[in-house]
């Protein structure tokens, strides 16, 4: 009934779905997305290197019309912005920044501390062995005061620790933790504090669905608040599926974050189309599978079916009705792709599948789930 409904309320239905194999929205030529949510939060968007170089003209135009906010896909993660110990590459950054403030966005810097994407040097001295806690403090120091410095005043916010806390709730076992202890995480906000005394910083998080883990992440964030420690927001990533999880389970963890006194901010929204494939640690080939397992788990190789575009859309709009409901509370929400190709979700955890989480197609045509989005803003007005 309540897909029924909707559906013969999306401008695309009464449209050519006939003869465009995906079901493409054609009302947005008329309104932008970062104008419907102009009076709540940033709408803001993760770029990749090609995107960043101009490699994409009809991204460009996509980027420039919807959103207010980047966030660096990749670009600014220690294994790209610092590959080895006395080399930064600052080539690709400086063109972001420099796009960003070309269209007057929101500049996130994402991220300088994090146990993914950070090379194992970062962690050694040059016989190998495993670093102190003051010459990796020294390190981390070094590299948050070298980036984060060069872009002073540019970058408005940091995703200054990202997945600190384990499903368990207490501190993941990584290095940062093994090495210096505990306190690695106030030292990051104390280094980039330092660096730019007026930027925004943030911790960064995933599956707060976890009970443990939410209570966890709860938890170091009172410490910090407790130590003094320089902190505006709360990320929530934001990597969800169609079915998964329950609106009132994300709800009720959006309240028990509420009541800390920082932002809340979704930073990194995909919805994925597909089915749910429990993450190993190693990521599989989708080739690796038999026929009927490719099938199940990758049932839309060539396009999104109209039901599936609508379920997409639905999912969508009930999700930001909610951010909505929470506005006060919420200062952005960043998707994590402009569209589906370039989404990460096509490659983790199973490689060489075919997922549509964003609001774009591949050919970066608006899909019914934009629709529904700005829908959901123009609708909340009334
Ligand atoms: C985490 C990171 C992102 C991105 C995604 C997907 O959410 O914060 O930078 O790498 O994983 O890979």
């Amino acid at each position: 009934m309540r897909i029924l409904k909707k559906i013969s309320a999306l401008p695309f239905f009464s449209n050519s779905f006939n003869i465009v194999p995906e079901a493409v929205s054609t009302d947005i030529e008329k309104s932008a997305l970062k104008e419907a949510y102009k009076n709540y939060f940033y709408i803001g968007v993760a770029l990749s290197l090609d995107q960043i170089l101009g490699k994409e003209p009809k991204t460009i135009e996509v980027l420039e019309k919807h959103f207010n906010s980047i966030t660096p896909e990749n670009i600014l993660k220690w294994e790209e912005v610092h590959p080895e110990l006395n080399r930064y590459n600052f080539e690709a950054v400086d063109r972001f920044v420099a796009l960003g403030e070309k269209f007057k966005m929101h500049i996130i810097g994402h991220t300088l501390v994090w146990h993914l994407q950070t090379p194992d040097w970062v962690f050694r001295d040059e016989a190998g062995n495993l670093l102190n806690r003051e010459a990796l403090l020294q390190r981390m120091k070094d590299h948050i005061f070298t980036v984060v410095g060069r872009y002073k005043g540019r970058i408005r916010g940091w995703d200054v620790v990202n997945e600190a806390i384990a499903e368990n709730g207490q501190l993941r076992k990584s290095k940062w933790f093994e090495i210096i202890g505990e306190d690695f995480i106030v030292k990051a906000f104390e280094y980039a504090h330092q660096a730019d005394p007026d930027a925004e910083l943030y911790y960064n998080e995933y599956d707060y669905e976890i009970k443990p883990k939410c209570e966890g992440v709860i938890r170091l964030i009172k410490t910090l608040k407790s130590k003094g420690v320089h902190l505006d927001g709360v990320g929530i990533q934001g990597h969800w599926f169609i079915e998964w999880p329950d609106i009132k389970d994300i709800e009720s963890y959006i309240e028990a974050l509420s009541s800390l006194d920082v932002n809340l901010m979704v930073t990194e929204l995909d919805i994925s189309a597909l089915p749910f494939y429990a993450v190993d640690s190693k990521v599989v080939d989708i080739s690796s599978f038999n026929n009927e397992l490719q099938k199940k788990h990758n049932p839309y190789p060539d396009f999104l079916p109209v039901v599936a575009q609508i379920n997409l859309a639905n999912r969508y709009a009930d999700l930001f009705k909610m951010f909505l409901k929470h506005k006060e509370k919420f200062s952005r929400v960043t998707f994590w792709a402009v569209h589906d190709e370039q989404s990460w979700r096509n490659y983790i955890p199973i490689k060489g599948r075919t997922d549509h989480p964003m609001l774009f197609d591949r050919n970066c045509r608006p899909k019914p789930a934009l629709d529904a989005v700005i829908k959901s803003a123009q609708e909340w007005k009334k």
